[in-house]
């Protein structure tokens, strides 16, 4: 079950503009992340969750999408994500954010998979400007932007194919293709 609902779970970037998601489901998302470790069980991650309209559209001009594909228009025009959830470090508990990031790894795929379990998808979105955005949510100076994650119903069904040199993800006849190495190639003996 793990294994099928990892593969499901790809990054998802075009959303269905007629299904909403709410803060009850966000927030049932974020709720997952107590079960998770934590470094020295800090837990010094904190969540914000955002689904109104002129803030989801805020961060969405603060997220850059899809690196690999400058010439398509990745989200497409009016698939953008209708929600967000924006993972945070709190200085007030963990001064130092770095060791911070291997904690939101942990989280954020958790929340996915979570999102995805309850028929929604994300994405990761590890380019963002942190001012925009810290702005816009009105955070406090104390939380530290470390991740971003676009959530919402998929409008696409990105495809895993078997890497062969290239690792860059591609488009062809509107599918998303996601190269991924073989066992072979990541195990060292
Ligand atoms: C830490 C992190 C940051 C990421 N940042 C971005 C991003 O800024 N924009 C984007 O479109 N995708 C981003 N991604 C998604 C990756 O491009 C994606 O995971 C990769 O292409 C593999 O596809 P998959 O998630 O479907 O397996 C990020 C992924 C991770 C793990």
């Amino acid at each position: 079950m793990l294994r099928e609902l990892l593969e499901k779970n790809r990054s998802i970037r075009s959303f269905d503009p007629t299904a909403k998601i709410t803060n009850e489901e966000l927030l049932d998302m974020i709720d997952c992340t107590r079960l998770c470790p934590s470094s020295a069980n800090l837990q010094a991650l904190k969540f914000c969750p955002v689904t109104e309209g002129d803030k989801v559209e805020k961060v969405f001009s603060a997220t850059k999408w899809a690196g690999y594909l400058r010439d398509t228009k990745i989200p497409p025009e009016g698939c953008e994500p209708p929600a967000y959830i924006i993972v945070m470090n709190d200085t007030d508990i963990a001064k130092n954010t770095t060791p911070f990031f291997k904690d939101t790894g942990i989280v954020s795929h958790t929340i996915l998979l979570r999102a995805c379990e309850m028929g929604y998808g994300g994405c990761m979105i590890g380019s963002f400007d942190k001012d925009i955005i810290k702005e816009a949510l009105s955070l406090p100076d104390n939380l530290e932007i470390t991740l971003v994650l676009a959530i919402g119903k998929a409008k696409e069904e990105p495809v895993i194919t078997e890497c062969t040199g290239d690792i860059k993800y591609y488009r062809e006849n509107g599918t998303h293709f996601v190269p991924k190495r073989s066992l072979r190639d990541i195990v060292v003996k």
